[in-house]
């Protein structure tokens, strides 16, 4: 019997585009044998569409029309109800538009990763695949997860964390703790950023007041850390659960400036326009050839990772620590720094929902993709089933020892 699985992306993030592109890409790989696929885009509105439009790239241009011709959905946020209902039916048609088996969510950053759609799909009981609401705020959120890490012995990079009502309030106060906490150069960062956005180094005081303005113009948590100034990144993916997990290969993203930006991310490999094809070589480094409708996949990169001997193993543990102590499920994607000058590893975040599902790292670690997204999409019912063992009634009626007639008062 096939699965009707539906592929959650886009939503209301800075990230949606990409989230187009990861998702496109996952469907590819998806077994049309084994699974009905239902689209549902979420758009940057909020509100959810559904239909045959969405899985064709080049009708995103136009925004409006695409929209206009696609049904709106929704999902009831009732216990054991996993239909897709239209917005808007005919007078006779029935309003489920499609019965879900399992969701499986393709969509970056705030209101995405962060646990907000987790915590829908939990309500509504339908299986689904990644972290749960838990694991996905813990994630996103730079200053909890670093808390979280360094608490289990994991390192991080030094840092430091305010929040924007502090900052406005006295900004040479929050600048003198700084400065006595971390020297310049340091990095700024909104907590629950992604794709690089609204993160800039500081060299001196008028460049941090800058870089915090910047930063707090996009969130009210804001986290400062040293910048690592001859640094190597290494991002390695873990697969599995809190309890059994397995790490891919590492590779080493290329940035063309201080940090890796959002343009070094998803639209440097190749040309821009649509030619698909695996892997490229460009002087030993390989990166995908299709420019920026390839999401994560057209970063320049090398894969697996030259490292020295044993760091590729060291961080492969990490990343399985972090994942572990972060109670991830599904994919994640685990990212370093290495220090140059003394070698010290660092992990730097987790993208519980990476770009095209790190599709390009399980694929160098010899693991064909489909056979992944089976393996994610049997282990969202995995845990469904496992939840479903757990009490979440016991039976008793607190009600039933009130004295009759008493009053409301507990
Ligand atoms: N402590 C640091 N020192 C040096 N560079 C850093 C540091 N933290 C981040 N960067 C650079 O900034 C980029 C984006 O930061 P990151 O924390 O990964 O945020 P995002 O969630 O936006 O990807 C990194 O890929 C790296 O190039
Ligand atoms: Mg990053």
């Amino acid at each position: 019997m096939k699965l009707t699985v539906g592929l959650l992306f886009g939503g209301r993030s800075v990230e949606n585009e990409i989230s187009v592109v990861t998702a496109l890409q996952t469907l590819e790989s998806m077994d049309k044998e084994k699974y009905d696929v239902v689209p549902i885009y979420i758009a940057k509105s909020g509100k959810w569409y559904s239909g045959e439009a969405l899985l064709t790239v080049a009708n995103y241009r136009d925004m409006k029309k695409l929209l206009d011709g696609t049904p709106e959905v929704y999902m009831r946020p009732v216990y054991g109800d996993r239909n897709l209902y239209k917005v808007k039916t005919g007078l006779l048609g029935s309003p489920v538009l499609a019965t879900l088996d399992v969701v499986l969510p393709t969509l970056h950053g705030t209101n995405c990763e962060d646990g907000t759609l987790q915590g829908v799909l939990t309500s509504t009981g339908v299986p689904f695949v990644g972290c749960n609401t838990l694991a996905s705020a813990n994630g996103m959120d730079k200053i909890t997860m670093k808390m979280i890490l360094k608490e289990c012995g994991i390192p991080v990079v030094d840092y430091f964390w305010f929040n924007d009502k502090e900052w406005y309030a006295d900004k040479d106060a929050v600048t003198a703790r700084l400065e006595a906490k971390i020297p310049y150069p340091v990095i700024v960062k909104p907590a629950n950023s992604g794709s690089s956005v609204g993160i800039k180094a500081a060299h001196n005081t008028a460049e941090f007041v800058e870089a915090v303005d910047y930063a707090a113009s996009f969130t009210t948590r804001i986290i400062v850390e040293r910048l690592v100034t001859r640094l190597k990144e290494v991002n390695c993916s873990v697969m599995g659960n809190y309890n059994d997990c397995e790490a891919s290969v590492c590779e080493v993203p290329l940035r063309s400036g201080e940090i890796l930006s959002y343009q070094d991310k998803y639209m440097r490999g190749g040309g821009s326009k649509g030619a698909k094809g695996g892997a490229r070589s460009v002087g030993g480094v390989k990166s995908a050839s299709a420019g920026e409708s390839e999401g994560m996949r057209s970063t320049l990169r090398e894969i697996p990772a030259k490292l020295q001997e044993g760091e590729t193993e060291r961080i492969q543990q990490l990343a399985r620590e972090t994942f572990r102590a972060l109670a991830c499920d599904g994919l994640s994607r685990i990212d370093f720094i290495i220090d140059e000058e003394d070698r010290s590893i660092y992990v730097n975040e987790i993208n519980t929902i990476p770009g095209s599902l790190s599709s390009y790292l399980w694929e160098a670690s010899g693991r064909k993709f489909p056979e992944v997204i089976d393996a994610l999409i049997a282990q969202a019912f995995a845990r469904s089933r496992e939840e479903s063992f757990k009490v979440t009634d016991f039976g008793g009626n607190i009600f039933a020892a009130m004295p009759a007639g008493g009053g409301s008062k507990m």
